[in-house]
């Protein structure tokens, strides 16, 4: 997500239900493929159209299960090939499940006047601070985080990077950026999450 109106950008390319993978989506998916190794079971959380899951599932041989909200999702992700899952965040999963939890979560500040109510804005509105969905991620993923497991977050200079930060350290997640890529609206960072005295 680099464009400044992005939900026209959705619009204008052909994708109206399901997000389609972007620079987020490639750093993520290449940070990813450095760290996963083959029989990791990896969960890739708001998959979208499956793409980071698809390249961890090629480039690592690991087992993925996707997971999305929004259904078109979950069925682009299913002709994909990935295990589909609808739910909300990490709610269906059970304790201790996963060795690596993926997220691209919409992070976009968007004042509660200019929601525009769709998928794609479940896709990209963070909500006014950016962090409306990154927050409960962030108190919730340590329970299906296997022993030694780890999670990885794609975030944005938009989305505040030191309040990430802090709120991780209040969930008992400790961060350290995985990979970075810099572009003239935001800086594009991946926080590896590692729960604290693990
Ligand atoms: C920025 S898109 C990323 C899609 C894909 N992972 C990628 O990188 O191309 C964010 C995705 O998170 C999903 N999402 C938003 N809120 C969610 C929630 N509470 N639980 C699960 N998925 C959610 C959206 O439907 C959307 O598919």
């Amino acid at each position: 997500m680099t464009d400044g109106d992005r939900p026209r950008l959705a619009g204008l390319r052909g994708e109206p239900d399901v997000y389609r993978a972007a620079e987020d989506s490639h750093l993520l998916a290449k940070a990813a493929a450095a760290r996963i190794e083959s029989d990791d079971l990896v969960l890739d959380l708001g998959t979208g159209s499956g793409y980071v899951g698809r390249k961890v599932a090629e480039a690592c041989s690991a087992r993925v299960v996707a997971s999305d909200l929004n259904p078109h999702a979950c069925r682009q992700a299913h002709n994909a090939g990935l295990a589909a899952v609808r739910t909300d965040m990490v709610s269906a999963f059970r304790d201790d499940s996963f060795d690596w939890v993926l997220f691209n979560p919409p992070y976009l500040p968007t004042p509660e006047d200019r929601e525009w109510g769709d998928w794609m804005e479940q896709a990209l509105s963070g909500g006014e601070d950016g962090r409306a969905v990154v927050n409960p991620f962030l108190a919730s993923v340590r329970r299906v985080l296997a022993p030694g497991g780890r999670a990885l977050l794609l975030v944005s200079s938009l989305t505040g990077l030191d309040a990430v930060r802090n709120m991780a350290r209040n969930e008992g997640l400790m961060t350290a950026e995985a990979a970075e890529e810099q572009f003239p609206s935001e800086r594009l960072v991946v926080l590896e999450l590692t729960p604290t005295g693990t």
